[in-house]
């Protein structure tokens, strides 16, 4: 979940390589913390310590809240100690050419790095043309610092569009540009006079202008609310917020219903109604989890958890000891092909980094029949004081790295699904947000 937008969130990670006399420093971390790096760069060392010293470093680089990652040249990734690696992590694994690697020495490559599933290490490249990434995807895209122009022998190659050119230090096509899914409708000054006001409506507060597209569609679908918690991020929208409803001019009230409860009891009687293997994509801390476990238990259903973070992940396993939790994207789903009854994405749609390649690995995972269930939340407007404006913003934009890509719809989720698997989904439920909803939508499908 994001929390208010800043215009200093980037599109994709951005690293900085770390100099051998500086490898231990925390000063020169910290500052390269707060210069804006996400990542860190070192070179993979081969030899006895190696691995202890990848530890030690790596350990350090994670206490300033940056990603450790290891370059390692492509023709060294054969006798990469991946397992060992595995147990310094989380680890991000950059691939680096050289000069004279060539098309049929990355075929090798590819396979070995499409077989790799360590839980702790992540794949990515830089300086490798797109005609040697070939179908490998990358885990995270890398921004340069400093990108240098495409080389003159990529001028007639058809991938030049999306590609950076050998050696250039840019990497595949960046990352969507994260988008937020909340917006603050009005500024601290504003809101504390609206919050002086008694609790009991209506309340008075005037719109910042000017307006962005995206809360002008928030608020003509009815999408404002009132933050009544005391979370930086909110995490439960059914209890955190209260809908406003505009009585005209700057007065609002608060609705007296709970506007979540509709669709929350939509989605739940879906959930209940579920058995065999149930792949919950982006789980993070399985919200539903009564309505699983007790399924779970009677033998009827096996939970099976995918989650890109593992902190998240580590959550799931905790609250549900007994499923089988995984790590992985809804890009690359860690399952067999028609090994799935159900595939849920609740709330992790608009995470998903490249929503066509994952609705086919949805479609791919899936028997015939099994049912596919996404929920997900359009753009909103917030109101809030300028304490809880105070702790949302104080939150650093590196420690959410997984964002929104998008505010879609249910029926922007539902077009996506048919054109991604044409004739591999029959639609059955696009329930999606409008005035007088909440601003979760629901689809519900069925695999062909
Ligand atoms: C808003 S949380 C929803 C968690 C939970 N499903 C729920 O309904 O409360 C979004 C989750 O999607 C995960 N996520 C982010 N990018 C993802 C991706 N590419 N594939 C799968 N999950 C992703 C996040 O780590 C996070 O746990």
């Amino acid at each position: 979940m994001s929390h208010s937008p800043t215009p200093h969130q980037p599109a994709a990670l951005q690293w900085i390589a770390c100099p051998s006399d500086k490898l231990h420093s925390d000063t020169w971390l910290a500052q390269a913390r707060a210069s804006g790096f996400h990542v860190v760069l070192t070179p993979w060392q081969q030899g006895a310590n190696a691995v202890a010293a990848i530890a030690q470093w790596a350990n350090r680089v994670r206490r300033q809240r940056l990603v450790a990652a290891l370059t390692v040249p492509v023709d060294a990734i054969a006798a990469l100690p991946l397992v060992e690696l595995d147990a310094c992590g989380p680890v991000l694994l950059v691939v680096t050419p050289v000069h004279t690697t060539d098309l049929v020495r990355w075929s090798d490559v590819r396979a070995r790095l499409a077989r790799t599933r360590c839980a702790k290490l992540r794949w990515t490249a830089l300086g490798v043309p797109l005609c040697h990434l070939g179908d490998w995807r990358p885990d995270v895209a890398l921004v340069p610092p400093r990108p240098r122009s495409q080389p003159p022998e990529c001028a007639t190659c058809g991938l030049r569009a999306q590609c950076a050119g050998p050696l250039s230090g840019q990497i595949v096509a960046p990352l969507p540009e994260p988008v937020s899914n909340q917006f603050d409708l009005t500024d601290g000054a504003l809101n504390d006079a609206l919050l002086t006001l008694d609790s009991t409506p209506p309340r008075h507060f005037t719109l910042q202008q000017p307006m962005s597209p995206l809360v002008a569609e928030a608020l003509a679908r009815g999408q404002v609310y009132l933050d009544q918690s005391d979370k930086a991020r909110l995490d439960d929208f059914a209890a955190d917020l209260a809908l406003l409803l505009p009585d005209g001019g700057d007065r609002w009230h608060a609705a007296d219903h709970q506007p979540f409860a509709a669709e929350e009891a939509l989605l739940l009687g879906h959930l209940r109604t579920l058995s065999g293997v149930v792949v919950d994509v982006g789980a993070g801390p399985i919200r539903y989890v009564q309505e699983l476990a007790a399924a779970q238990a009677a033998g009827t259903l096996r939970y099976v958890a995918v989650e890109p973070e593992l902190a998240a992940l580590e959550r799931t396993v905790a609250v549900l000891p007994e499923a089988l939790s995984l790590q992985g994207t809804g890009e690359h789903l860690p399952l067999v092909s028609q090994s799935a009854d159900a595939v849920l994405m609740l709330r992790s749609f608009n995470h998903l980094r490249d929503v066509p390649q994952a609705l086919q690995e949805v479609a791919r995972v899936l028997k015939p029949g099994g049912v596919f269930l996404a929920c997900d939340n359009v753009a909103f407007g917030l109101c809030r004081s300028p304490e809880q404006l105070a702790r949302a913003h104080a939150i650093p934009v590196a420690e959410t790295p997984f964002e929104h890509y998008r505010n879609a719809d249910a029926p922007d989720a539902a077009a996506a699904l048919l054109a991604a698997v044409p004739n591999g989904f029959a639609l059955h439920t696009v329930q999606s947000v409008g005035l007088g909803t909440s601003n979760q939508w629901f689809l519900r499908a069925t695999r062909l």
